[in-house]
């Protein structure tokens, strides 16, 4: 019953200004041997089945609601019977992917969800979206920050939140993002120093 975070890479078209790039994408799910949390699916809903494997999906969390991160979390929810889960102030970003679903159910500021063995914190971290969430596992010492530290350095109100949120957490933190490799919060504490300008 080992707790641990997988990460599952895919790749496709994301919007850069007005052209289309190639983008890699990671979904992560958190949990041990018999049940996970998927955070954010990506491209390949069917890739992320495949190492989900017979454990049980009860959430697929969306950190924020930008189309590569949640245009297949319905597809994939549904064939778990899970629920989709995305904070409300991101609903209008979901409906420019998904016009006519909603979300199951809400990400909302000190929310805790239980996984099996796994406690998840939900910190509201509004600046790379109005409802951008980062996701702390204590158990696995990490964070999963979707999108968040992207604009760090561009968005005032992006540092802030990352001020009062993540440098309140162990520096030996390790950041799950959903683009790029892991780090960790001590490796980022020359950025998150910096105070936003007044
Ligand atoms: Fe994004």
């Amino acid at each position: 019953m080992v707790a641990r975070a997988e990460r599952v890479v895919s790749i496709g078209p994301t919007h850069h200004g007005k052209d289309l790039a190639e983008t890699t994408v990671n979904a992560w799910l958190l949990g041990d041997d018999t049940h996970v949390v998927v955070v954010d699916v990506g491209y390949d809903d069917g890739a992320v089945r495949e190492v989900v494997g017979a454990r049980r999906v009860s959430m697929v969390a969306c950190t924020h609601g930008h189309r590569e991160h949640v245009m297949r979390a319905p597809a994939l929810a549904a064939s778990f019977g899970a629920a989709v889960l995305l904070h409300p102030d991101d609903h209008e970003l979901w409906h420019q992917t998904h016009p006519d679903t909603e979300a199951d159910g809400e990400l909302l500021d000190g929310q805790v969800l239980r996984v099996a063995t796994v406690e998840i914190r939900v910190l509201h971290t509004p600046g790379h979206t109005p409802g951008s969430v980062c996701l702390y596992i204590p158990a696995l010492a990490s964070v999963c920050t979707g999108d968040t530290l992207i604009t760090a350095g561009r968005d005032p109100r992006l540092l802030e939140a990352i001020h009062d949120r993540l440098r309140s957490l162990p520096p030996k933190t390790s950041v799950l993002p959903a683009h790029g490799e892991p780090t960790t919060l001590q490796r980022l504490a020359p950025d998150l120093a910096v105070r936003p300008a007044p």
